[in-house]
């Protein structure tokens, strides 16, 4: 099969496309035909060599798919040859044929493209995982979502606003801060404009939950901005890892300050997301309520472009990559 390899840690022009065996479905997994393969913000910092493949996984980048099952491993339930599923994988979706532990596939939902379902599995797992069982927003609770206009943000904007939950969001441009608000945010601040720490209190005291990718450089506002009892969710330091933290005001105001990474988490931990998706969110991506936010597809052999993008921080949603002669 082709599939793209990562020739050296480097810029985007190392992803090389190079032909490779057809990786073996082992028991529990499902083999997936690629038709699709979603790109994320993870999949540069493995380009780069900051973000090594965890034990046992591809080394080929790529962490969602779409396709049609063409074979399963011994054990593999729910899923059988011919089921058009999307998956969440620990790498390897940036090729014609991708292995997935059964548990971590879903179906394609109803009305919804393989190109439109690969942009699905990472961040709604992620924001899932992060904003609802960790974080716990509550309908009627607010939530601020840095990095709004990112796929992570794009999400977690219309999970929350789904769920009944007031939304803000930072973001670096006004095309980004208008593109936010379309999605539901009720306001989205420019962070290179305006201050958010400034903007919160004015618009709605303090808020209940922080969904975080910027780490140390907005730790100090973040703690300030949480209501009573609020949630702060790390799930990237993209400004940096290490700064102080007012305990004080973690004590008095009985904050939660957390965070995780999916990837390296265990298919049973991903499973139970996916059956929680199935129920919770499925039904909403049917209906039309919620949808993947695309703003372009490249062929598989052009990864180098949708690299290139997302390194330059111009996207806005998701980036997929088609599989030509995919199903
Ligand atoms: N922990 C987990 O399990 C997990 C899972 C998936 C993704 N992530 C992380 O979540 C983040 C979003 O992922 P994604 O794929 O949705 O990303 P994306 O679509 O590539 O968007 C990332 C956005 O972050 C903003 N940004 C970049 N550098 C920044 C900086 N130094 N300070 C503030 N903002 C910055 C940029 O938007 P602006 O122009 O608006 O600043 C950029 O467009 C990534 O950092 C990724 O590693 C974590």
């Amino acid at each position: 099969m082709t599939a793209i390899e990562i020739r050296e840690p480097g810029g985007p022009d190392v992803l090389t496309p190079a032909r490779r065996a057809l990786p073996t479905p082992g028991d529990g997994d499902a083999l997936i035909r690629v038709a699709a393969a979603g790109v994320n913000r993870p999949d540069c910092l493995q380009r780069q060599g900051l973000y090594p493949p965890p034990p046992g996984a591809s080394d080929v980048p790529g962490l969602e798919v779409a396709g049609t099952v063409v074979a399963t491993g011994a054990d593999a339930e729910g899923v059988e040859v011919g089921d058009r599923v999307c998956a969440l994988v620990t790498g390897g979706g940036y090729a014609e044929y991708c292995v997935a532990p059964a548990v971590q596939c879903l179906p394609i939902p109803a009305g919804l493209s393989p190109i439109e379902a690969a942009a699905l599995p990472e961040t709604f797992f992620t924001v899932w995982s992060n904003v609802f069982d960790r974080g716990g927003l509550q309908a009627g609770e607010s939530l601020l979502v840095h990095g709004g206009a990112s796929g992570i943000g794009t999400t977690a904007i219309q999970l929350a606003r789904a769920f009944g939950a007031r939304v803000f969001a930072t973001c670096g441009d006004d095309a980004k801060r208008a593109f936010c608000e379309k999605l539901g945010a009720e306001r989205a601040i420019n962070y290179r404009e305006e201050n958010f720490a400034d903007v919160i209190p004015e618009l709605a005291g303090g808020v209940d939950v922080i969904l975080d990718i910027v780490g140390a450089k907005y730790l100090a506002a973040n703690i300030k901005l949480l209501n009573p009892d609020g949630r702060l969710v790390i799930i990237a330091v993209l400004g940096g890892a290490k700064a102080e933290l007012n305990l004080a005001r973690v004590m008095m105001n009985r904050l939660c300050v957390t965070g995780s990474t999916l990837r390296a988490r265990d298919p049973g931990f991903k499973g139970a997301i996916a059956r929680a998706l199935r129920e919770r969110v499925w039904p909403r991506l049917e209906d039309g309520s919620l949808r993947p936010i695309i703003q372009a597809t490249f062929p598989l052999a052009d990864a180098a472009r949708a690299h290139a993008l997302l390194d330059a921080n111009r996207s806005m949603g998701k980036l997929v990559l088609r599989v030509e002669g995919g199903p």
